[in-house]
Order: C-alpha cells, then sequence, then structure tokens
C-alpha cells in the first residue's frame, strides 16, 4: 500500500503555514505509515496550542505505543519537544557542565548525594528535577522536607547558583519544553506511559533543553523499577544515548539493580537525612556504590581528572552540599520532620532475608503519605519506610525489619497489606550482586 496523501491546505484566511488533518496522521501512524519530520513538528506545536485536542492525541500516542517511532521520526519528535520552549544557555560558565537523570527507583537518593560530590571534583551540575507519581519519589519532594528550601528558582538565580556553588537542583520552569507537560500528562491517563520512543524523547527533550554539555543516565533494572526486563532497559538506554549524540550532548548510561531499596531509608526526609550522612562518609554501601559508579561516568564524559571516593571521604562534598541547601533557601542544620507514628514489621523466621522487594516498600511508603496519587496532592515530608535489615542480611524470628513512619495512623494497616508478600527469608542467602549491571555508550 502506497503513502497515502495526508497534507491540506492551510484554508484561506488562515496563517500560511502548512496544516494537516490530523485523523490523516493518526490513521497513517496506526497503519505503520512513517511520518515525515513537517509532519511531527506541526503535530507536537498544534497539540500544545491546542489546534489538536486531547482525544486525537490520545489516539495518536496509542498508535505510537504500538507501531513505535523509527530513528528518523524519533529525531524529529524529539526536537519538535525542545522546540516547543526556550533553552537554557549554559554556555558562559568556566566548568564544563554535566548531569544525571535517574528513571527512578525506591530509595533513590542518588542526585542529593551525586550533584554536590561532582560538583566538589570541578565540573558544574544543573539538575532540573521532577517530583514523584507513584511508588518511586521524587528528587524535588526529598529536598522540599527541608525547612526553607525552594524548587522554583527563576533561570537567573539558577545559574547565579550554578556558577557560585557548582551545582543546582531545582525545578524546570515552565518554559522548558511545555510539550512534555502536555504530553506526560496525557500519557499518563491512556496508558501509554510504557513505551520507549516517547519516555526516551520525554526524558532527552528535557535534558537537551536544559542545555547541559554531558549527562550520565541511571537507567533503574528490575521489579521496582520502570523497567522490569534488563533487554528493555538496555533498549531504553541505547535509545536516549543516542538521542544525546545526535543533539550534541556527550551521554552514557549505567543500568542499575532495583529490585531492592536503593540504601536503607525511603520517605522524603528520611532520604535527605540519608543522602546527608553518606555525604559525612558514611551511607550503606550498594548507595555508595552507585553514587561513584555515576560520579566517574560524568567526571569522564567533562573530562575531569579526579577520585569522587576521595572527595565523598574529605567532606568537601558535604560541604558543597550545604552550600547549594543554603542558597536555595534551606537550613542544612535545621531539624527534619519526624513522623509521630511508628508500625515496625518483624521477621517471620530466622534466616537469611532472600528477598525485601522494592516495589512493595515503595507502595508502602507511598500509602504512608510519602508519595502522591495525583501530580496536584502533597506529600508527606516525614513519612516513610526505614528497612533495618537489607537483603541478604541473616536475620532472627521476631527480629524489626521495617520501621514504618506515618503522621496519621489510620494508614498503617494498607501499608503493611502492601508489605504482606515483601518479604522472604530462606535458609541460604541470595548470591551477592553487584547494583551496578552495565555501561551503555
Ligand atoms: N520520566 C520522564 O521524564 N518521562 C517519562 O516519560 C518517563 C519518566
Amino acid at each position: 500500500m502506497g503513502e497515502p496523501a495526508r497534507t491540506t491546505p492551510a484554508a484561506p484566511g488562515t496563517a500560511a503555514r502548512a496544516a494537516y488533518a490530523t485523523v490523516d496522521l493518526i490513521r497513517a501512524k496506526r497503519d505503520g505509515v512513517e511520518l515525515t519530520g513537517d509532519e511531527i513538528r506541526w503535530l507536537i506545536g498544534a497539540y500544545v496550542s491546542g489546534e489538536v485536542a486531547d482525544e486525537q492525541m490520545s489516539a495518536l500516542l496509542m498508535a505510537v505505543y504500538f507501531r513505535g517511532l523509527d530513528d528518523g521520526e524519533l529525531r524529529s519528535w524529539t526536537s519538535a519537544m525542545v522546540d516547543s520552549g526556550e533553552r537554557l544557555d549554559l554556555g558562559g560558565l568556566a566548568a564544563p557542565t554535566v548531569d544525571k537523570h535517574s528513571t527512578g527507583g525506591v530509595g533513590d537518593k542518588v542526585s542529593l548525594i551525586l550533584a554536590p560530590l561532582v560538583a566538589a571534583c570541578g565540573a558544574a551540575v544543573p539538575q532540573l528535577s521532577g517530583r514523584g507519581l507513584g511508588h518511586t519519589g521524587g528528587t524535588l519532594d526529598k529536598l522540599e522536607a527541608i525547612p526553607g528550601w525552594r524548587a522554583a528558582l527563576p533561570p537567573a538565580e539558577m545559574l547565579a547558583i550554578l556558577r557560585d556553588v557548582g551545582c543546582v537542583i531545582c525545578a524546570a520552569g515552565p518554559g522548558i519544553v511545555p510539550a512534555d507537560r502536555h504530553l506526560y500528562a496525557l500519557r499518563d491517563v491512556t496508558g501509554t506511559v510504557e513505551s520507549i520512543p516517547l519516555i526516551a524523547s520525554s526524558i532527552m527533550s528535557k535534558k537537551i533543553a536544559e542545555g547541559t554539555g554531558a549527562l550520565v543516565l541511571d537507567v533503574k533494572v528490575g521489579d521496582g523499577a520502570f523497567m522490569r526486563d534488563p533487554a528493555d532497559a538496555r533498549l531504553l538506554a541505547q535509545t536516549m544515548v543516542a538521542l544525546g549524540a545526535e543533539e550534541g550532548v556527550r551521554t552514557s548510561a549505567l543500568l542499575t539493580r532495583m529490585d531492592t531499596p536503593l540504601g536503607r531509608a525511603v520517605g522524603n526526609a528520611l532520604e535527605v537525612e540519608e543522602a546527608v550522612s553518606t555525604l559525612a562518609g558514611g551511607g550503606p554501601p550498594d548507595l555508595v556504590e552507585v553514587v561513584l559508579a555515576l560520579a566517574r561516568e560524568m567526571l569522564a564524559l567533562a573530562g575531569i581528572d579526579a577520585d569522587p571516593a576521595t572527595v565523598l571521604a574529605d567532606g568537601s562534598a558535604l560541604a558543597r552540599y550545604r552550600a547549594m541547601i543554603a542558597a536555595q533557601g534551606g537550613d542544612p542544620d535545621a531539624p527534619l520532620p519526624v513522623a509521630p507514628y511508628t508500625r515496625t514489621l518483624a521477621a517471620p523466621a530466622t534466616g537469611f532475608l532472600v528477598r525485601l522487594d522494592a516495589r512493595a516498600v515503595g507502595n508502602a511508603a507511598w500509602r504512608l503519605g510519602a508519595g502522591r496519587a495525583r501530580k496536584e496532592h502533597p506529600v508527606s515530608p516525614a513519612a516513610g519506610v526505614l528497612c533495618l535489615a537489607k537483603q541478604g542480611d541473616w536475620v532472627e524470628e521476631e527480629q524489626p525489619l521495617l520501621e514504618l513512619r506515618g503522621d496519621d495512623e489510620s494508614r498503617f494497616d494498607t501499608a503493611l497489606e502492601a508489605l504482606g508478600n515483601a518479604i522472604e527469608i530462606g535458609p541460604e542467602g541470595p548470591d551477592p550482586v553487584a547494583t551496578v549491571i552495565e555501561r551503555v555508550g
């Protein structure tokens, strides 16, 4: 079947630019016919301006979900998203810029440690971050547990902090990829989030618009991650690395395990506390492993020869963190909110903790109030789950394994329900596995 003619001329009296019959583009994608760059650019622009209706974009997204986007389509789709808003210009900074993005995991407080660590090694780290939705937390929600800390910064203030402190973690302003806000909200309610080209274009368009020179992606794999299957995670990583290269952003990715919570703390203030103790030279080994592996990748891409393990140990990363928090209005010495209620979950038997399921722990923290069901909902800074034992530990029957914390006692039953199948204890420990699985780049 030949490609159908899909262009409709602009109606007399309308702006003199190409317009397309949206239904033809939906049919084309539905039938596996490649869309042209012009068609894709028009579609994204027209959707953002309201010319293309939500129901039409929903149908098109579902067609993309099933048909995918080929390399050329994905490039056009991503650059149309970038062009829907403004691009930050970080060209005036003396230090090389490098950022990191995680696809999201349970207990993933890596950004809080990594940004100041890599800044203390000599790079400039501009982190435009997001809020959490569902069982994984968002970096901004975590930092907002610190009294006074502000996520919303005008671009000039963000740039000044980046220049003076070397790192900044803040919300992407409304001018950065507005197309993604519209598209992500629609994907969320139409079952089209889990599409590799849509995820890749969503993440990479924001990083390209942010203006970073280099980018390391932490693509989580396992039952607690977006991507449960390593092959899917690898394909997502390869797709994003290729998009970065095409746009002149030096990009690499690490696939890291997300079957069990990263570190011990899950929940906003609890994770800030664990991040600070890691910056002070402590920190659980799995968290430190991921932080150092990502730091080494970032420094290599930025062309900086420094040893992040030394910088983590000598206190200069902690000093950078404190400066970053203070520059954004936060008090790094202020006590963090503490939940008034706690419950513990004890080991049902003696043996090795063979499995401590990340998704279940994430859901329990979410049900306690640490996360949100809808993006306009508030989160509790204090609620969460502390893992008193880690996967692989020997535990005794009745030993407390998890400590649940909440502001509202009525939430504990449903949180405990989420943990129903989270724990497995057996006579033999699981094989020790590294948290960092492989590099793509
Ligand atoms: N994170 C994003 O920013 N976009 C997606 O589509 C998925 C995760």
